[in-house]
């Protein structure tokens, strides 16, 4: 898996993403269970403190009341009475053993913060200033502090809790608990969040891997089918995964635009061929005919005819090369419109006057029903081209005695234009292909052209951003409307 692969990179974001959340998981999970931890301390303390002082209490009342029936004069304060520090040593003795002191340490301190009694081997110290400060004001006093505990110091966690009697300070209890057992569990929890997390995380990784490789794997099955395509077998086509996932639909679009490809090379191939196979029989007819001249000496009026019908076919062969070129131009969008105002009417009068002259050796009826004038910004050249090419279209393919009717029609931001002839019409099924370069209908009458006039046509409509429709005219003949928009945009695609 290369370090720039797709792969790698999905798996170590995921693995950097994972870490992250699973590191910010681990120290709040840990951080709250110490508080946790830290309070259940803390309520424990408390609740020992208050029962050992209710306790000593107790024995204290029935102490002082045995003490009292013997002498009336002793006084029953607990500060400073020697009674009071016996009888809390004597209970710390005998609450050693008590099961509720296993895990806690109670020391008892007099009014001053002097040490009476401990319950466990605690060296007997004086009750630390600061704790002892705060105490005497009569208020719970925790801290954690480290002790001693059969010479060998360990951490506690203390509440140091004054006993009052009446307004005055009687006796100090301190009851501590050893950290060690929250610090034993707080260990192992951050140990095993040391080891999990970190194995999630390969473990994920690992699963991801597996996981991109299962996703990617039909891309590198199109990877390998696009490495095989190339301008001769256009006809492969990738293999679609049925995924239904964007790898799916990437096939889909990849063998669409393969597709279309295809289209494009095949009809450039096939006009490859159509322009070798039209320029063949012309060529062929002049070799014929230069040999026929050449077989033997000719008079001068032989070779004069001969030079004209060789000039005939050179003038056709020149005609078609010219309108290749021109195709050529508009496929390339190198043709550059020399777009300007005109006036569209009076470049219909002008091509239908320059057609007269065939209609009426043909006996055609050529009518325009002028309209006024309509101003157009066009390519003056191109467009008398177009026309030129419909109207010798309609009067060519209309017998003789037809009909040739021209009609404008401005809409609001185009111009319509009909050619309607009488003429042979077109077949419903020739209709889609008539634009196509080549495209004859009567293939056998020579004289009719090149099928090229229509796709000329068609390219110079659609460079101004315009288009060109035929149908059939009732009851007989053809309709070509052109359709130009009064104002070309201001880039045209086509
Ligand atoms: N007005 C029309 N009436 C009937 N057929 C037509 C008409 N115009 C064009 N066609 C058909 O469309 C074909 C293509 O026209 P075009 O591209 O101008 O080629 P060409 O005129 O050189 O044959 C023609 O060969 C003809 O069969
Ligand atoms: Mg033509």
């Amino acid at each position: 898996m290369p370090f720039h692969s797709i792969r790698f990179k999905i798996v170590l974001w995921h693995m950097l993403i994972l870490s992250l959340a699973l590191f910010i998981f681990g120290t709040v999970l840990y951080h709250n269970f110490y508080l946790k931890a830290s309070d259940d301390t803390d309520d424990i303390l408390r609740s020992r403190a208050k029962g050992f002082e209710q306790s000593i209490n107790t024995y204290w009342e029935a102490e002082s009341m045995a003490i009292a029936q013997g002498n009336r004069r002793v006084h029953f304060t607990k500060e400073d009475n020697i009674n009071f520090i016996r009888l809390a040593r004597r209970w710390v003795e005998e609450k050693i053993n008590d099961p509720d002191l296993i895990n806690i340490v109670v020391r008892i301190f007099d009014a001053h913060g002097n040490p009476i009694a401990s319950s466990r081997n605690i060296p007997i110290a004086h009750l630390n200033e600061s704790i002892f400060h705060n105490v005497k004001k009569g208020a719970d006093h925790f801290e954690n502090v480290f002790l001693m505990e059969d010479e060998k110091p360990s951490s506690f966690r203390t509440l140091t809790t004054p006993v009052m009697e009446g307004r005055r300070l009687a006796y100090i209890v301190q009851v501590a608990s050893p950290l060690s057992q929250i610090h034993t569990v707080l260990r192992s929890l951050r140990l095993s969040l040391l080891v999990l997390l970190p194995l999630t995380v390969i473990l994920t990784g690992l699963s991801g891997v597996f996981l991109v490789q299962l996703t990617l794997k039909p891309v590198d099955q199109m990877i390998e089918t696009i490495h095989q395509i190339r301008a001769e077998n256009l006809k492969l086509r990738l293999k679609i995964p049925g995924t239904r996932d964007e790898i799916e639909s990437l096939a889909r679009t990849f063998n669409e635009m393969i597709a279309r490809l295809d289209e494009a090379f095949t009809t450039q191939r096939q006009f490859m061929e159509d322009i070798s196979h039209e320029l063949k029989t012309p060529l062929a007819v002049l070799k014929g005919e230069l040999e026929v001249t050449l077989k033997k000496i000719r008079s001068t009026q032989e070779y004069e005819t001969a030079m004209h019908s060789i000039l005939e076919e050179v003038d056709r062969l020149a005609g078609i090369v010219g309108n290749l070129l021109t195709l050529a131009r508009f496929d390339a969008k190198t043709t550059e419109l020399d777009a300007q105002p005109l006036d569209l009417n009076a470049l219909i009068k002008d091509a239908i006057e320059v057609m007269q002259v065939l209609a009426i050796q043909k006996d055609i009826t050529l009518q325009f029903n002028s309209a006024h004038t309509v101003d157009i910004t066009a390519d003056k050249n191109h467009l008398r081209r177009l026309i030129l090419n419909l109207l010798d279209n309609a009067i060519k393919y209309t017998p003789p005695g037809g009909k040739v009717s021209v009609d404008l029609r401005q809409q609001k931001e185009t111009v319509d234009l009909d050619i309607a002839d009488t003429g042979v019409g077109i077949l419903p099924k020739d209709l889609p292909h008539i634009f196509d370069r080549f495209y004859r209908i009567d293939k056998s009458r020579r004289s009719a052209g090149f099928g090229l006039g229509l796709s000329i046509a068609q390219s110079i409509a659609l460079a101004h951003g315009g288009k060109i429709e035929a149908r059939a005219n009732d009851p007989q003949g053809t309709v070509f409307t052109v359709s130009l928009p009064l104002k070309p945009k201001q880039v045209i695609e086509f």
